[in-house]
Protein backbone atom coordinates (compact mmCIF):
# COMPACT_ATOMS: atom_id res chain seq x y z
CA UNK A 1 0.00 0.00 0.00
CA UNK A 2 1.15 3.47 -1.16
CA UNK A 3 0.57 6.37 0.86
CA UNK A 4 0.17 9.43 -0.76
CA UNK A 5 -0.13 12.99 0.61
CA UNK A 6 -1.77 15.83 -2.09
CA UNK A 7 -2.65 19.06 -1.71
CA UNK A 8 -5.48 18.82 -4.58
CA UNK A 9 -9.37 19.78 -4.34
CA UNK A 10 -10.48 16.31 -2.76
CA UNK A 11 -13.37 16.53 -5.09
CA UNK A 12 -11.71 16.12 -8.27
CA UNK A 13 -9.43 12.98 -6.89
CA UNK A 14 -10.56 10.32 -9.65
CA UNK A 15 -10.27 7.01 -6.95
CA UNK A 16 -12.00 4.23 -6.57
CA UNK A 17 -13.67 5.54 -3.13
CA UNK A 18 -13.36 9.02 -1.10
CA UNK A 19 -14.03 9.03 2.43
CA UNK A 20 -14.84 12.10 4.13
CA UNK A 21 -14.48 12.37 7.86
CA UNK A 22 -17.76 13.52 10.02
CA UNK A 23 -17.44 13.97 13.61
CA UNK A 24 -20.75 13.56 15.27
CA UNK A 25 -20.72 17.18 17.09
CA UNK A 26 -22.06 19.15 14.81
CA UNK A 27 -22.75 16.55 12.47
CA UNK A 28 -25.49 18.26 10.80
CA UNK A 29 -23.34 21.91 10.34
CA UNK A 30 -20.56 20.20 8.68
CA UNK A 31 -22.89 17.43 6.46
CA UNK A 32 -24.76 20.59 4.97
CA UNK A 33 -21.80 22.21 4.21
CA UNK A 34 -20.45 19.39 2.21
CA UNK A 35 -23.74 19.53 0.11
CA UNK A 36 -24.45 15.53 1.17
CA UNK A 37 -28.25 14.65 1.28
CA UNK A 38 -29.15 16.11 5.21
CA UNK A 39 -32.13 13.00 5.21
CA UNK A 40 -29.07 10.84 6.02
CA UNK A 41 -28.90 11.72 9.27
CA UNK A 42 -31.09 9.50 10.14
CA UNK A 43 -29.36 6.74 9.43
CA UNK A 44 -26.04 8.17 10.07
CA UNK A 45 -24.46 9.79 13.62
CA UNK A 46 -20.66 9.78 12.95
CA UNK A 47 -19.77 7.86 15.62
CA UNK A 48 -16.15 6.49 15.15
CA UNK A 49 -16.12 4.12 12.75
CA UNK A 50 -19.61 4.41 10.81
CA UNK A 51 -19.57 3.68 7.39
CA UNK A 52 -22.16 5.13 4.80
CA UNK A 53 -21.20 4.29 1.17
CA UNK A 54 -22.84 6.71 -1.23
CA UNK A 55 -23.16 5.53 -5.03
CA UNK A 56 -24.02 7.13 -8.33
CA UNK A 57 -22.27 10.16 -9.47
CA UNK A 58 -22.00 13.00 -7.45
CA UNK A 59 -22.01 16.26 -8.31
CA UNK A 60 -18.65 17.82 -8.60
CA UNK A 61 -16.95 14.69 -6.94
CA UNK A 62 -14.38 12.65 -9.62
CA UNK A 63 -14.09 9.64 -6.93
CA UNK A 64 -16.49 6.19 -7.90
CA UNK A 65 -17.83 5.85 -4.25
CA UNK A 66 -18.24 8.26 -1.30
CA UNK A 67 -17.86 6.88 1.56
CA UNK A 68 -19.51 9.32 4.75
CA UNK A 69 -17.07 8.27 7.56
CA UNK A 70 -17.63 8.53 11.65
CA UNK A 71 -14.59 9.77 13.99
CA UNK A 72 -16.89 9.95 16.50
CA UNK A 73 -16.72 12.99 18.89
CA UNK A 74 -13.50 14.60 17.94
CA UNK A 75 -12.46 13.68 21.83
CA UNK A 76 -10.30 10.66 21.18
CA UNK A 77 -7.41 9.97 19.10
CA UNK A 78 -8.12 5.98 18.92
CA UNK A 79 -11.26 7.19 17.32
CA UNK A 80 -9.40 8.11 14.14
CA UNK A 81 -7.38 4.90 14.35
CA UNK A 82 -10.78 2.85 14.65
CA UNK A 83 -12.33 4.96 11.70
CA UNK A 84 -9.16 3.93 9.48
CA UNK A 85 -9.83 0.62 10.58
CA UNK A 86 -13.60 0.83 9.26
CA UNK A 87 -12.75 2.76 5.99
CA UNK A 88 -9.37 0.42 4.78
CA UNK A 89 -11.39 -3.02 6.11
CA UNK A 90 -14.75 -1.89 4.05
CA UNK A 91 -12.48 -1.02 1.17
CA UNK A 92 -11.20 -4.17 0.46
CA UNK A 93 -14.42 -5.91 1.20
CA UNK A 94 -15.86 -3.77 -2.05
CA UNK A 95 -12.84 -4.54 -3.22
CA UNK A 96 -11.32 -0.62 -3.44
CA UNK A 97 -7.95 -0.49 -4.75
CA UNK A 98 -7.41 3.07 -4.74
CA UNK A 99 -8.63 4.82 -2.16
CA UNK A 100 -8.69 8.43 -0.70
CA UNK A 101 -9.99 10.64 2.31
CA UNK A 102 -10.55 14.13 2.83
CA UNK A 103 -7.81 15.42 5.81
CA UNK A 104 -8.34 19.22 4.50
CA UNK A 105 -10.36 19.51 8.17
CA UNK A 106 -7.60 17.80 10.09
CA UNK A 107 -6.26 20.71 11.73
CA UNK A 108 -9.80 21.18 13.40
CA UNK A 109 -10.30 17.75 14.65
CA UNK A 110 -6.62 17.95 16.15
CA UNK A 111 -7.93 21.01 17.93
CA UNK A 112 -10.66 18.98 19.60
CA UNK A 113 -8.54 16.15 19.97
CA UNK A 114 -5.94 17.99 21.96
CA UNK A 115 -3.36 15.71 19.69
CA UNK A 116 -0.89 17.34 16.71
CA UNK A 117 -1.97 16.60 13.43
CA UNK A 118 0.83 14.23 13.00
CA UNK A 119 -0.67 12.14 15.63
CA UNK A 120 -3.81 11.80 14.48
CA UNK A 121 -2.23 11.44 10.46
CA UNK A 122 -0.32 9.11 12.28
CA UNK A 123 -3.30 6.50 13.85
CA UNK A 124 -4.90 7.01 10.33
CA UNK A 125 -2.18 5.47 8.34
CA UNK A 126 -1.62 3.10 11.42
CA UNK A 127 -5.32 1.93 11.64
CA UNK A 128 -5.62 1.61 7.20
CA UNK A 129 -2.93 -1.32 7.98
CA UNK A 130 -4.86 -2.64 10.42
CA UNK A 131 -8.38 -2.63 8.52
CA UNK A 132 -6.76 -3.46 5.17
CA UNK A 133 -4.93 -6.77 6.29
CA UNK A 134 -5.91 -10.05 5.32
CA UNK A 135 -4.00 -13.65 5.57
CA UNK A 136 -4.14 -15.57 2.79
CA UNK A 137 -0.58 -16.69 2.53
CA UNK A 138 -1.34 -20.41 2.71
CA UNK A 139 -4.51 -20.72 0.83
CA UNK A 140 -3.60 -22.86 -2.42
CA UNK A 141 -2.18 -20.24 -5.00
CA UNK A 142 -1.21 -18.23 -3.21
CA UNK A 143 1.67 -20.64 -1.55
CA UNK A 144 4.04 -19.86 -5.08
CA UNK A 145 5.06 -15.97 -4.97
CA UNK A 146 3.88 -16.64 -9.00
CA UNK A 147 0.93 -14.54 -10.44
CA UNK A 148 0.63 -13.43 -6.59
CA UNK A 149 0.85 -9.81 -7.75
CA UNK A 150 -1.85 -9.77 -10.64
CA UNK A 151 -4.60 -11.81 -8.32
CA UNK A 152 -4.46 -9.32 -5.83
CA UNK A 153 -6.87 -7.52 -4.52
CA UNK A 154 -5.14 -5.40 -1.84
CA UNK A 155 -5.15 -1.93 -1.24
CA UNK A 156 -2.72 -0.32 -3.90
CA UNK A 157 -3.06 3.16 -2.87
CA UNK A 158 -4.46 5.35 0.34
CA UNK A 159 -4.29 9.30 -0.39
CA UNK A 160 -4.37 11.72 1.60
CA UNK A 161 -5.74 14.79 0.77
CA UNK A 162 -4.19 17.80 2.66
CA UNK A 163 -4.68 21.53 3.25
CA UNK A 164 -1.69 23.26 2.22
CA UNK A 165 -0.49 24.46 5.94
CA UNK A 166 -1.09 20.72 7.40
CA UNK A 167 1.24 19.35 4.94
CA UNK A 168 4.44 18.97 6.55
CA UNK A 169 2.61 17.44 9.36
CA UNK A 170 0.98 14.85 8.50
CA UNK A 171 3.76 13.76 6.52
CA UNK A 172 5.50 13.31 9.12
CA UNK A 173 2.78 11.50 10.31
CA UNK A 174 2.76 9.26 7.41
CA UNK A 175 6.19 8.10 8.62
CA UNK A 176 5.43 7.27 11.80
CA UNK A 177 2.00 5.62 10.78
CA UNK A 178 3.73 3.30 8.04
CA UNK A 179 6.52 1.79 10.36
CA UNK A 180 3.98 1.17 13.09
CA UNK A 181 1.45 0.12 10.78
CA UNK A 182 4.35 -2.73 9.17
CA UNK A 183 5.89 -3.58 12.01
CA UNK A 184 2.52 -4.71 13.42
CA UNK A 185 1.77 -6.63 9.97
CA UNK A 186 4.97 -8.47 10.57
CA UNK A 187 3.57 -9.30 14.00
CA UNK A 188 0.33 -10.24 12.91
CA UNK A 189 2.21 -12.44 10.15
CA UNK A 190 4.04 -14.44 12.37
CA UNK A 191 1.29 -15.23 14.87
CA UNK A 192 -1.24 -16.69 12.60
CA UNK A 193 1.48 -18.50 11.19
CA UNK A 194 1.27 -22.43 12.53
CA UNK A 195 3.37 -23.98 13.93
CA UNK A 196 4.42 -25.91 10.93
CA UNK A 197 5.46 -22.96 9.45
CA UNK A 198 7.11 -21.43 12.35
CA UNK A 199 9.40 -22.74 14.81
CA UNK A 200 12.11 -21.61 17.18
CA UNK A 201 14.49 -21.34 14.47
CA UNK A 202 12.33 -19.39 11.87
CA UNK A 203 11.49 -17.09 14.88
CA UNK A 204 15.13 -16.48 14.28
CA UNK A 205 15.55 -16.09 11.32
CA UNK A 206 12.53 -13.51 10.90
CA UNK A 207 14.42 -11.42 13.73
CA UNK A 208 17.75 -11.40 11.60
CA UNK A 209 15.73 -10.80 7.88
CA UNK A 210 14.12 -7.56 10.69
CA UNK A 211 17.77 -6.70 11.54
CA UNK A 212 18.85 -7.02 7.69
CA UNK A 213 16.07 -4.80 7.08
CA UNK A 214 15.95 -1.83 9.51
CA UNK A 215 19.48 -1.55 10.22
CA UNK A 216 19.99 -3.58 13.95
CA UNK A 217 22.18 -6.14 15.01
CA UNK A 218 20.66 -9.79 15.82
CA UNK A 219 22.31 -12.90 17.23
CA UNK A 220 20.57 -16.43 17.73
CA UNK A 221 22.08 -18.84 20.65
CA UNK A 222 21.39 -22.35 19.21
CA UNK A 223 20.82 -25.44 21.42
CA UNK A 224 24.44 -25.68 22.40
CA UNK A 225 24.77 -22.32 23.57
CA UNK A 226 21.76 -22.57 25.32
CA UNK A 227 23.10 -25.35 27.20
CA UNK A 228 26.58 -23.79 27.71
CA UNK A 229 24.76 -20.73 29.11
CA UNK A 230 22.82 -23.01 31.42
CA UNK A 231 19.07 -21.88 30.37
CA UNK A 232 17.58 -24.57 32.31
CA UNK A 233 14.14 -23.19 32.48
CA UNK A 234 14.24 -22.77 28.25
CA UNK A 235 15.67 -26.21 27.98
CA UNK A 236 13.53 -28.21 30.31
CA UNK A 237 9.86 -27.08 28.32
CA UNK A 238 12.39 -27.82 25.01
CA UNK A 239 12.43 -31.80 26.35
CA UNK A 240 9.59 -32.96 24.92
CA UNK A 241 10.31 -31.78 21.47
CA UNK A 242 12.03 -32.73 18.65
CA UNK A 243 13.04 -29.39 17.14
CA UNK A 244 15.67 -27.33 19.02
CA UNK A 245 15.23 -23.98 20.80
CA UNK A 246 16.64 -20.74 20.42
CA UNK A 247 17.14 -17.76 22.10
CA UNK A 248 17.31 -14.33 20.23
CA UNK A 249 19.30 -10.95 21.16
CA UNK A 250 17.66 -8.03 18.73
CA UNK A 251 20.06 -5.10 19.74
CA UNK A 252 19.49 -1.75 18.17
CA UNK A 253 21.86 1.01 19.28
CA UNK A 254 21.38 4.29 17.72
CA UNK A 255 23.68 6.42 16.15
CA UNK A 256 23.96 9.30 18.40
CA UNK A 257 23.25 9.79 21.91
CA UNK A 258 21.19 6.93 23.95
CA UNK A 259 18.92 8.24 26.64
CA UNK A 260 18.06 4.80 27.97
CA UNK A 261 18.94 1.34 27.61
CA UNK A 262 15.54 -0.62 27.55
CA UNK A 263 15.22 -4.93 27.51
CA UNK A 264 12.41 -6.18 25.80
CA UNK A 265 11.37 -10.09 26.40
CA UNK A 266 8.92 -11.74 24.69
CA UNK A 267 7.47 -14.91 25.44
CA UNK A 268 8.10 -17.42 22.08
CA UNK A 269 6.87 -20.31 22.30
CA UNK A 270 5.46 -21.53 19.16
CA UNK A 271 3.11 -24.00 19.96
CA UNK A 272 1.79 -24.78 23.23
CA UNK A 273 0.23 -28.03 23.94
CA UNK A 274 0.75 -27.86 27.59
CA UNK A 275 3.25 -30.48 27.24
CA UNK A 276 2.51 -33.48 30.00
CA UNK A 277 0.14 -31.37 31.84
CA UNK A 278 -1.53 -31.75 28.37
CA UNK A 279 -4.47 -29.27 27.49
CA UNK A 280 -7.67 -30.11 26.08
CA UNK A 281 -8.44 -30.71 22.76
CA UNK A 282 -10.90 -27.63 22.11
CA UNK A 283 -9.51 -24.47 20.46
CA UNK A 284 -5.69 -26.09 20.90
CA UNK A 285 -4.89 -24.75 17.62
CA UNK A 286 -5.03 -21.28 18.92
CA UNK A 287 -1.64 -22.17 20.77
CA UNK A 288 0.21 -21.41 17.86
CA UNK A 289 -0.30 -17.68 19.30
CA UNK A 290 1.87 -18.17 22.36
CA UNK A 291 4.73 -16.64 20.17
CA UNK A 292 2.67 -13.14 20.26
CA UNK A 293 4.63 -11.24 22.87
CA UNK A 294 7.95 -12.92 20.78
CA UNK A 295 6.23 -10.94 17.54
CA UNK A 296 5.41 -7.91 19.37
CA UNK A 297 8.59 -7.78 20.45
CA UNK A 298 10.19 -8.33 17.26
CA UNK A 299 7.81 -5.66 15.94
CA UNK A 300 8.90 -3.47 18.33
CA UNK A 301 12.59 -3.65 18.20
CA UNK A 302 12.28 -3.04 14.22
CA UNK A 303 10.00 -0.02 14.66
CA UNK A 304 12.13 1.47 17.18
CA UNK A 305 15.16 1.20 14.36
CA UNK A 306 13.43 2.69 11.61
CA UNK A 307 12.38 5.54 13.77
CA UNK A 308 16.07 6.13 14.82
CA UNK A 309 14.62 7.00 18.14
CA UNK A 310 17.57 7.50 21.19
CA UNK A 311 17.78 4.47 23.00
CA UNK A 312 19.80 1.01 23.00
CA UNK A 313 16.72 -1.11 22.72
CA UNK A 314 17.27 -5.65 23.22
CA UNK A 315 15.19 -7.70 22.13
CA UNK A 316 15.06 -10.81 24.01
CA UNK A 317 13.13 -13.65 22.83
CA UNK A 318 13.75 -17.46 24.07
CA UNK A 319 11.60 -19.54 21.53
CA UNK A 320 10.54 -23.50 21.79
CA UNK A 321 7.45 -25.40 21.43
CA UNK A 322 5.85 -27.28 24.75
CA UNK A 323 5.32 -30.95 23.31
CA UNK A 324 4.70 -34.32 25.50
CA UNK A 325 6.37 -36.85 24.86
CA UNK A 326 9.38 -39.78 26.36
CA UNK A 327 11.90 -37.40 26.97
CA UNK A 328 9.40 -34.22 28.05
CA UNK A 329 9.87 -32.98 31.53
CA UNK A 330 7.52 -34.49 33.75
CA UNK A 331 4.89 -32.80 36.71
CA UNK A 332 6.87 -33.06 40.16
CA UNK A 333 10.35 -32.14 38.38
CA UNK A 334 12.79 -29.32 39.91
CA UNK A 335 14.92 -27.76 37.16
CA UNK A 336 17.37 -25.39 37.90
CA UNK A 337 17.25 -21.63 35.93
CA UNK A 338 20.04 -19.48 34.33
CA UNK A 339 20.05 -17.57 37.80
CA UNK A 340 20.29 -20.85 39.77
CA UNK A 341 16.89 -20.57 41.37
CA UNK A 342 15.24 -24.08 41.85
CA UNK A 343 11.74 -24.44 40.23
CA UNK A 344 9.12 -27.17 40.88
CA UNK A 345 7.24 -27.56 37.77
CA UNK A 346 4.14 -28.00 39.38
CA UNK A 347 2.57 -28.09 36.05
CA UNK A 348 4.19 -28.38 32.40
CA UNK A 349 1.56 -25.70 31.00
CA UNK A 350 2.68 -23.05 33.00
CA UNK A 351 6.27 -23.16 30.60
CA UNK A 352 6.05 -19.69 29.50
CA UNK A 353 7.15 -18.61 32.79
CA UNK A 354 10.09 -21.13 32.79
CA UNK A 355 11.28 -19.77 29.34
CA UNK A 356 10.80 -16.06 30.70
CA UNK A 357 12.58 -16.54 33.92
CA UNK A 358 16.18 -17.33 32.21
CA UNK A 359 15.29 -14.51 29.70
CA UNK A 360 14.81 -11.93 32.41
CA UNK A 361 17.75 -13.07 34.47
CA UNK A 362 19.93 -12.36 31.53
CA UNK A 363 18.66 -9.16 30.33
CA UNK A 364 18.93 -7.84 33.68
CA UNK A 365 22.88 -9.17 34.17
CA UNK A 366 24.02 -8.56 30.60
CA UNK A 367 22.47 -5.31 30.10
CA UNK A 368 21.13 -3.92 33.23
CA UNK A 369 19.20 -1.47 31.72
CA UNK A 370 17.45 1.64 32.78
CA UNK A 371 13.82 -0.37 31.97
CA UNK A 372 12.98 -4.20 31.78
CA UNK A 373 9.83 -5.14 30.44
CA UNK A 374 8.41 -8.68 29.56
CA UNK A 375 5.45 -9.39 26.93
CA UNK A 376 4.08 -13.05 27.11
CA UNK A 377 0.71 -14.44 26.63
CA UNK A 378 0.78 -16.16 29.91
CA UNK A 379 -1.88 -17.50 31.72
CA UNK A 380 -5.88 -17.85 30.46
CA UNK A 381 -7.13 -16.41 33.78
CA UNK A 382 -5.70 -13.04 32.42
CA UNK A 383 -8.67 -13.54 29.63
CA UNK A 384 -11.25 -14.36 32.95
CA UNK A 385 -10.03 -11.03 34.38
CA UNK A 386 -9.49 -8.56 31.52
CA UNK A 387 -11.64 -10.09 28.98
CA UNK A 388 -9.94 -10.35 24.74
CA UNK A 389 -9.57 -6.38 24.79
CA UNK A 390 -7.26 -5.50 27.22
CA UNK A 391 -3.28 -6.86 28.58
CA UNK A 392 -3.07 -6.51 32.15
CA UNK A 393 -0.29 -5.00 33.43
CA UNK A 394 2.09 -5.45 36.17
CA UNK A 395 5.05 -3.57 37.77
CA UNK A 396 6.92 -2.42 40.56
CA UNK A 397 7.48 1.02 39.45
CA UNK A 398 4.42 4.00 39.30
CA UNK A 399 6.18 6.13 37.08
CA UNK A 400 6.74 3.18 34.30
CA UNK A 401 3.09 1.92 35.31
CA UNK A 402 1.70 5.16 34.20
CA UNK A 403 3.83 5.40 31.27
CA UNK A 404 2.92 2.02 30.13
CA UNK A 405 -0.73 3.00 30.69
CA UNK A 406 -1.20 6.26 28.51
CA UNK A 407 0.77 4.23 25.81
CA UNK A 408 -1.97 2.44 26.09
CA UNK A 409 -4.74 4.45 25.53
CA UNK A 410 -3.04 6.40 22.52
CA UNK A 411 -1.93 3.23 20.95
CA UNK A 412 -5.22 1.66 21.71
CA UNK A 413 -3.78 -1.19 23.11
CA UNK A 414 -5.04 -0.74 26.56
CA UNK A 415 -3.91 -1.69 29.59
CA UNK A 416 -4.89 -2.56 33.03
CA UNK A 417 -2.73 -2.32 36.29
CA UNK A 418 -2.63 -5.52 38.75
CA UNK A 419 -1.02 -6.05 42.41
CA UNK A 420 2.10 -7.35 42.67
CA UNK A 421 1.64 -8.11 46.69
CA UNK A 422 3.76 -10.26 48.26
CA UNK A 423 0.79 -12.09 49.99
CA UNK A 424 0.33 -13.90 46.07
CA UNK A 425 3.81 -15.17 46.94
CA UNK A 426 2.16 -17.97 49.74
CA UNK A 427 1.02 -19.51 46.44
CA UNK A 428 3.86 -20.37 45.05
CA UNK A 429 6.00 -21.87 47.61
CA UNK A 430 7.39 -25.20 47.17
CA UNK A 431 8.45 -27.79 49.63
CA UNK A 432 11.00 -29.07 47.84
CA UNK A 433 12.57 -26.75 45.37
CA UNK A 434 13.15 -22.81 45.59
CA UNK A 435 9.89 -21.71 44.21
CA UNK A 436 6.48 -23.33 42.60
CA UNK A 437 5.62 -22.75 38.87
CA UNK A 438 1.85 -23.34 40.03
CA UNK A 439 -0.11 -21.50 42.34
CA UNK A 440 -3.10 -22.80 44.42
CA UNK A 441 -6.50 -21.71 42.98
CA UNK A 442 -7.39 -17.80 42.05
CA UNK A 443 -4.99 -15.45 40.85
CA UNK A 444 -3.40 -16.98 38.40
CA UNK A 445 -2.10 -13.80 36.44
CA UNK A 446 -0.64 -12.28 39.66
CA UNK A 447 1.20 -15.13 40.35
CA UNK A 448 2.55 -16.01 37.37
CA UNK A 449 3.60 -12.21 37.51
CA UNK A 450 5.46 -12.60 41.31
CA UNK A 451 7.08 -16.15 40.19
CA UNK A 452 8.97 -13.75 36.89
CA UNK A 453 9.34 -11.08 39.85
CA UNK A 454 12.32 -13.45 41.58
CA UNK A 455 13.59 -13.74 38.82
CA UNK A 456 14.79 -9.91 37.89
CA UNK A 457 16.99 -10.04 40.36
CA UNK A 458 15.83 -7.23 42.39
CA UNK A 459 15.60 -4.18 39.38
CA UNK A 460 13.56 -1.67 40.37
CA UNK A 461 11.98 -0.52 36.77
CA UNK A 462 9.91 -3.48 35.30
CA UNK A 463 6.80 -4.18 33.67
CA UNK A 464 4.99 -7.67 32.63
CA UNK A 465 2.44 -7.05 29.91
CA UNK A 466 0.01 -10.46 29.82
CA UNK A 467 -1.38 -10.08 26.40
CA UNK A 468 -3.35 -13.74 26.46
CA UNK A 469 -6.72 -11.80 25.65
CA UNK A 470 -5.97 -9.00 23.36
CA UNK A 471 -2.78 -10.95 21.18
CA UNK A 472 -5.62 -13.29 19.38
CA UNK A 473 -8.92 -12.55 18.12
CA UNK A 474 -10.61 -15.88 18.20
CA UNK A 475 -13.60 -16.87 15.50
CA UNK A 476 -16.72 -14.90 15.58
CA UNK A 477 -14.98 -12.09 17.30
CA UNK A 478 -16.33 -9.25 15.08
CA UNK A 479 -12.86 -8.32 14.50
CA UNK A 480 -10.76 -9.97 11.65
CA UNK A 481 -9.67 -13.49 13.50
CA UNK A 482 -5.80 -14.27 15.02
CA UNK A 483 -3.10 -12.35 15.27
CA UNK A 484 -4.02 -8.77 16.23
CA UNK A 485 -0.18 -8.01 16.90
CA UNK A 486 -1.23 -6.26 19.88
CA UNK A 487 1.97 -5.17 21.87
CA UNK A 488 3.69 -3.17 18.89
CA UNK A 489 1.77 0.32 19.47
CA UNK A 490 2.27 0.25 23.10
CA UNK A 491 5.43 -0.64 23.31
CA UNK A 492 6.45 1.95 20.68
CA UNK A 493 4.20 4.26 22.56
CA UNK A 494 6.48 3.75 25.95
CA UNK A 495 9.88 3.73 23.85
CA UNK A 496 8.81 6.99 22.47
CA UNK A 497 7.97 8.86 26.15
CA UNK A 498 11.35 7.46 26.98
CA UNK A 499 12.96 9.12 24.35
CA UNK A 500 12.07 12.51 25.50
N1 LIG B 1 -0.16 -20.07 26.88
C1 LIG B 1 -0.93 -20.33 28.03
C2 LIG B 1 -1.84 -19.18 28.44
C3 LIG B 1 -2.94 -18.83 27.47
C4 LIG B 1 -4.19 -19.39 27.62
C5 LIG B 1 -2.72 -17.90 26.48
C6 LIG B 1 -5.21 -19.04 26.72
C7 LIG B 1 -3.73 -17.55 25.60
C8 LIG B 1 -4.97 -18.12 25.72
C9 LIG B 1 -0.01 -20.65 29.21
O1 LIG B 1 1.17 -21.28 28.88
C10 LIG B 1 -0.75 -21.57 30.10
O2 LIG B 1 -1.04 -22.64 29.70
N2 LIG B 1 -1.04 -21.12 31.32
C11 LIG B 1 -1.74 -21.92 32.27
C12 LIG B 1 -1.06 -21.77 33.60
C13 LIG B 1 -1.54 -22.74 34.63
C14 LIG B 1 -1.17 -24.15 34.26
C15 LIG B 1 -0.92 -22.35 35.96
C16 LIG B 1 -3.19 -21.44 32.31
O3 LIG B 1 -3.42 -20.25 32.17
O4 LIG B 1 -4.07 -22.28 32.40
MN1 LIG C 1 0.97 -23.37 28.77
ZN1 LIG D 1 1.91 -20.96 27.00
Amino acid sequence: MKIIVTKCDFRTLGADVLALPFSSVELEKSLSASGVDLQLLADFKGDAGEIVVLYGVHKGFSASRIILLGVGDGNKIDDWRKAAVAFASKSVELKCQQIAIDLSRIGDFALTTGQSVTSLAAAFVEGAFTGSYRFDRLKSGKLEKKGRDEKSLDITELVLVAHLDTVDEIDRGVIDGEIVGSCKKMARDLVNLPGNYLNAEDIGKAAEESGKRAGFHVEVFHKKEIESLGMGGLLAVNKGSDQPPTFTVLDYTPKGVVRAVVVLVGKGVTFDSGGISLKPSENMGEMKSDMSGAASVLGAVEAAARLALPLRVIGLIPATDNMPSGTAQQPGDVITTYSGITVEVGNTDAEGRLILADALTYGKEKYNPDVLVDVATLTGACIVALGYSVAALFSNNDKLAEELFQAGEQSGEKVWRMPLWDLYSEQIKSDIADVSNTGSRGAGSVTAAKFLEKFIDGHGNWAHLDIAGPSFAPKGSGKVNGGTGFGVGLLVGLLKKLSS
